[in-house]
């Protein structure tokens, strides 16, 4: 079977990692503006390289989780196209060996003025030099708002081509990763969202699996033969 899988921050809660529009969600004590858009690294590069910093440290310490595990067991047994919204590396660290990152990962480093990309050092500084061109103009690996999500037309072919699509932890809040469902759902791919509750794009799946993704992916990743 071919299985399309999005994930968001839900699957890496139980990890550890802060989630975004919870309570205690990231954008609770962080302005989107300010961190997550060019123009917020425009003002103030070491705010957003600070802000990255403590994720890429918070990422680093956390583990792999039940839920991550399954999804890698799952693309042994099946044609499974894993998309991540997450920028954490914990579902490459559980095993599965082709992660689609849309939103960049906090383990790259860009440089915005000749595109080279490397390996992230633990703290990045404003005006680090590219290693390539030498110019300073690093950023991290991360898709702001207002720009462009990555690998989208691999995406959309695989969402075309599935037999299944599941999206896993995720608000349903930020396009086009929200548009995911109604898009396959048009093109007569079932469509299923585990989920700690009903996400914003809920009417948009045939069903709905509520509860903690440790324990609802690995029974749902089983169900399937
Ligand atoms: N198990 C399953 N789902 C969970 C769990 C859990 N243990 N904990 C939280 N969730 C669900 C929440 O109910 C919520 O619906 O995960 C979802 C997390 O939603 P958001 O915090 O909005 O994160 P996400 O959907 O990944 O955000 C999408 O928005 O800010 C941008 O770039 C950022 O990639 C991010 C995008």
């Amino acid at each position: 079977m071919r299985i399309t899988v999005l994930t968001g921050a839900g699957i890496s809660a139980e990890s550890g990692l802060a989630t975004f529009r919870a309570s205690d969600g990231l954008w609770e004590s962080h302005r989107i503006t300010d961190v997550a858009t060019p123009e917020g690294f425009a003002a103030d590069p070491a705010l957003v390289h600070r802000f990255y910093t403590m994720r890429r440290a918070n990422a680093a310490a956390a583990q792999p989780n039940a839920a991550h595990l399954a999804l890698a067991d799952l693309a042994r047994r099946h044609d499974l196209t894993l998309v991540t919204q997450n920028v954490d590396d914990l579902h490459e660290r559980a095993g599965s060996p082709d992660v689609i990152h849309m939103h960049g990962t906090l383990t790259g480093a860009l440089c915005a003025a000749c595109g080279h990309r490397w390996p992230a050092p633990p703290v990045m500084c404003p005006g680090d030099p590219c290693p390539a061109c030498g110019r300073p103009a690093t950023r991290p690996d991360i898709v702001w708002f207002g720009e462009m999500p990555y690998h989208m037309e691999r995406i959309w072919n695989a969402l075309d081509q599935s037999d299944l699509f599941a999206a896993i932890g995720t608000s349903g809040n930020v396009y086009p990763a929200a548009g995911f469902a109604q898009h396959a759902r048009r093109r007569g791919v079932e469509c299923v969202e585990l989920n700690l509750d009903a996400s914003a794009n809920a009417r948009d799946f045939h069903h709905r699996i509520t509860g903690p993704a440790s324990r609802t992916v690995p029974e749902w990743a089983v169900s399937l033969v």
